[in-house]
């Protein structure tokens, strides 16, 4: 055990987290230059494409410097706010993080909330300094960042880049001599943690784990103590670059675990395995269910694929358990289901899967989050959709989500930030300095108002320099109404949301604004209107067409007007009839773009 070494790479997101261990794991001959891709680590193909990590890794390197074979099992974590709960799993596997700094970025928002979980966990730290290669890198001024936040020495850091393949064997030594080797008894009876899962189409789901105590070995009974499940270890082993089969993990390592589980929702991450006889008397961790934090419904475009789609959110639940959804019907657009998501993120990576791995065009609604409609008895109403939300005089009020956000940005931006947050119905609660012209900020916030564009404002507002960490801190009273649309008299339930009063008109005003120029005109006026209850708050029209568009064609030439029709059906792709006005459905996202 004392030549094993367990860590993970805590980072911003882009601050070159997947690089640097594509690096490691070539300098270690963990891959061959053949095998060798750029990041590695990431291989959804979403993945790929986006630049980002979606699911947290493992693999194993080995390495010997001199004093002997050493095994680095390195679990790489994603490093977005919507997946911060499987962060904490990973590095709660650990017994040492790199953190990893952009020198010309600094320290972000991320950075240091990740940082923050690893040293709640104990970790060793180690400090890099990446992308010292780049032109625009600072590394005296990051390096100062870097002491200032972790109070290390400034010689601890280490300088590299991930691209350059700089300070790769500096970072490999630090890692065996600063990490401290696991501890955990062998003889003890078996507690493993289970860090992440995967699913794999013909082997089922592959659970990743660290073995805290104990061992485990092939053919096992094994039980995972939260669900209470029991499942024969059919195949253990160790996360190569390949899977590599063994017949026994000991205390300190991680492996993986294959027992013909179908469904990712029976494998919770933080859930600890132990042996059926024999069992521990602890699980080795608290452990959440994830809960999502934005709701929305997704809709087959045409009505006829509503079966299609069913099979199809059942086979993505399949692999992504933080996934949850339930049939729902809208008077609008028939039958779909409403889904919960981590975050806004997370959604736009389920409706891109549903679209690319399933073949399927759907329609996705106004996001939300919850809310808590509280009865005059005390008694809590889960709202997740505007159509929950019962009427304001059978209920005692509203609360909704609220969370902490820190905002890291230059000094310059801090009036902006501030005047934007405040627009958000915000509160700034504390202000501090990191250096003289960085300062990290700390607000309350609706959860609701993040959701929408608030991420993109921040950007623009800074010019790109601002970073955005949140957690939730508890559902408060707020006065929220519910704004519904109508069309020609006839109201779109799935254009109505949950507002605050107050911003109620504005947000009424300029979403029938947004729908004058997002629906096609047609043979007839279109009057769109806004309301709270039966109160009209905001209206605008559409005009109507002059002339149908087939009258062109003087009804003579067939096939062009056949080509017409053609045209028209295409363009059709992701509209809705609802009465008789035809939606795109860009409309049913106009909120997110309503700045
Ligand atoms: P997430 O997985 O999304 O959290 O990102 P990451 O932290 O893994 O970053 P990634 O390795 O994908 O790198 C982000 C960008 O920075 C990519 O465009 C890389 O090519 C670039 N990059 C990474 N390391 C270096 C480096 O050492 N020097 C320079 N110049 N660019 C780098």
């Amino acid at each position: 055990m004392d030549k094993i070494r367990n860590f993970c790479i805590i980072a911003h997101i882009d601050h070159g987290k997947s690089t640097l261990a594509d690096r490691l794991l070539q300098f270690t001959d963990t891959v061959s230059e053949r095998e060798m891709q750029d990041q590695l680590l990431d291989d959804m193909d979403l993945e790929r494409e986006r630049g980002i990590t979606i699911k947290s890794h493992a693999i194993q390197m080995e390495y010997d410097f001199g004093g002997g074979k050493y095994i680095l099992n390195l679990i790489d974590t994603p490093g977005h706010v919507d997946f911060s709960y499987e962060v904490s799993r990973s590095i709660a596997a650990c017994e040492g993080a790199l953190l990893i700094v952009d020198a010309s970025q600094g320290i972000e928002a991320q950075t240091i909330s990740n940082l923050y979980l690893a040293l709640e966990n104990d970790l060793e730290i180690i400090p890099v300094l990446n992308k010292i290669d780049l032109p625009g890198a600072m590394p005296e001024e990051v390096a100062d960042q870097i002491v200032d936040l972790i109070g290390c020495n400034r010689d601890d850091i280490i300088h590299a880049s991930g691209k350059e393949g700089i300070g790769i064997e500096e970072i490999l030594k630090a890692i065996i001599e600063k990490i401290p080797a696991p501890k955990g008894d062998p003889a003890e009876p078996l507690q493993a943690m289970i860090f992440d899962s995967v699913f794999n189409s013909y082997r089922g789901i592959e659970v990743y784990f660290r073995v805290f105590n104990g061992s485990i070995k092939k053919g096992d009974k094994v039980k995972f103590v939260n669900t209470g499940k029991v499942y024969d270890a059919d195949e253990i082993g160790v996360l190569k670059l390949n899977q590599e089969s063994t017949n026994e993990i000991n205390a300190g390592n991680v492996g993986y675990l294959i027992s013909g589980i179908k469904v990712a929702k029976e494998v919770k991450v933080g859930d600890t395995i132990t042996h059926v006889d024999n069992p521990t008397k602890d699980a080795i961790m608290g452990f959440e269910d994830v809960k999502p934090m934005v709701f929305a419904g997704i809709y087959p475009v045409e009505t006829s694929e509503y079966e299609e789609l069913r099979a199809s959110m059942e086979k993505l639940q399949l692999n992504d358990a933080s996934l949850v959804w339930e049939p729902e019907t809208s008077v609008a657009l028939g039958f779909g289901f409403r889904c919960g998501f981590l975050g806004m993120l997370h959604m736009e990576i389920v409706q891109e899967r549903l679209e690319r791995e399933f073949d399927m065009t759907v329609i996705t609604t106004v996001p939300s989050v919850e809310f808590h409609a509280i009865q005059s008895d005390g008694g809590i109403i889960l709202v997740n959709a505007p159509s929950e939300m019962p009427e304001p005089n059978t209920i005692s009020h509203i609360e909704e989500p609220f969370i902490r956000a820190q905002i890291i940005t230059k000094s310059d931006y801090i009036g902006a930030v501030i005047a934007l947050c405040m627009d958000k119905r915000g509160a700034i609660k504390n202000q501090v300095y990191l250096t003289s012209d960085r300062v990290e900020l700390t607000f309350e916030l609706p959860l609701s108002e993040i959701v929408f564009d608030f991420f993109d404002r921040l950007k623009t507002i800074s010019r790109g320099y601002a970073s955005l960490d949140y957690e939730l801190i508890g559902f408060r009273k707020s006065n929220m109404v519910k704004l519904d649309i109508m069309l020609n008299g006839d109201k779109v339930d799935a254009l109505s949301a949950i507002v605050h009063r107050e911003k109620a008109y504005e947000w009424g005003k300029r979403l029938c604004e947004k729908l004058r120029e997002l629906l096609p005109r047609q043979m007839f006026e279109i009057a769109i209107q806004a309301a709270i209850g039966t109160k009209v708050i905001a209206r605008e029209s559409v005009r109507a067409l002059r002339k149908n568009v087939l009258a062109k064609c003087y009804g003579g030439d067939i096939t062009r007007k056949r080509k017409l029709l053609e045209k028209q059906k295409k363009g059709k792709k992701r509209m809705r009839q609802v009465g008789n006005v035809e939606i795109p459905q860009e409309a049913f996202m106009a909120v997110l773009k309503l700045e």
